[in-house]
């Protein structure tokens, strides 16, 4: 199997990955929330226009036949100790939110260790309701016994940080991070509409897989899952349908330095 690159595919076939041979899947599906990424919108006109678009919104049955055809490539290709870590946010639909726990529905032959929410502190402003600031992680394994958590390297300081004073100075993360999202002054920012932070996958990465481990993102974008990956000295594959995303990827991908002791 060819490992570090990122093909310009759909991830609906990954015919080219042999059964049980990526550790960790780490990704961010179309929302499919019709949104105008990247758009300046007035009362539903588009008034500016930055960087490429992609298609979010398929017909909603269309878009689910997609996700499961993915999420069960996803799945055979995980070796059994392996897990899956997908970003995904709520919907809102005429003021009424829809939670995605849909999602569920495609990872039920596997187990779900943590639901975490990823607190950020801008995002859209309203004021008919509280405003909305996080997104969630499914963290799903494939065996709920053996899996990959290396809580070691991901522990942060504690409140008190005493090293002089305390034994125990770095602590569980918990379920709630809060990491901002990419703005526009990040050395990482591209002109992707959705781009997701290096810091989240890190941490994703760091606790979910060891050096040499093969990460696969079904839905690469601007490249952010194998950036991570070659950064931390993991292999990646990635599937990306629009050629624009796949060439800023491999721009930022080529501005990093490989990790010698992969
Ligand atoms: C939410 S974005 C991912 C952004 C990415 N996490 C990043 O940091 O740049 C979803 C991406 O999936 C791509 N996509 C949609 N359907 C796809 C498919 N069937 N196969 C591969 N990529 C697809 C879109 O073009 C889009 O770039």
């Amino acid at each position: 199997m060819e490992l570090d690159v990122i093909y310009n595919a759909s991830s609906e076939d990954m015919g080219r990955i042999p059964d049980s041979s990526v550790d960790l899947v780490v990704t961010s599906p179309p929302y499919n929330i019709d949104v105008q990424y990247g758009n300046k919108t007035a009362n539903g006109r588009i008034l500016e226009s930055k960087g490429v678009k992609y298609d979010d919104k398929m017909d909603e049955s269309v878009y689910r036949k997609m996700l499961e055809t993915v999420f069960s490539e996803c799945k055979r290709v995980l070796k059994p100790n392996g897990s899956a870590w997908i970003n995904i946010k709520n919907r809102c639909a005429d003021g009424v939110i829809l939670p995605p726990f849909w999602i569920q529905d495609f990872f039920s032959d596997m187990y779900l260790k943590n639901l975490i929410i990823w607190n950020f502190d801008w995002g859209g402003s309203t004021n008919r309701r509280f405003a909305p600031r996080y997104e969630f992680v499914f963290w799903f394994v494939k065996d709920k016994d053996k899996y990959t958590f290396n809580l070691d390297d991901v522990k942060i300081p504690a409140l008190n940080y005493r090293p002089d004073r305390y034994r125990t100075q770095m602590k569980n993360p918990t379920d709630v991070w809060r990491i901002s999202m990419v703005s526009g002054n990040f050395e990482e920012r591209t002109s992707h509409p959705a781009q997701y932070p290096e810091e989240l996958v890190e941490r994703i990465v760091l606790a979910g897989s060891n050096k040499g481990d093969v990460i696969l993102d079904p839905f690469m974008g601007s490249g952010t899952s194998a950036a991570v990956a070659k950064k931390l000295g993991r292999h990646y594959i990635g599937f990306e349908t629009v050629p624009e995303y796949c060439a800023i990827a491999n721009r930022r991908l080529a501005k990093i330095k490989e990790t010698s002791d992969v």
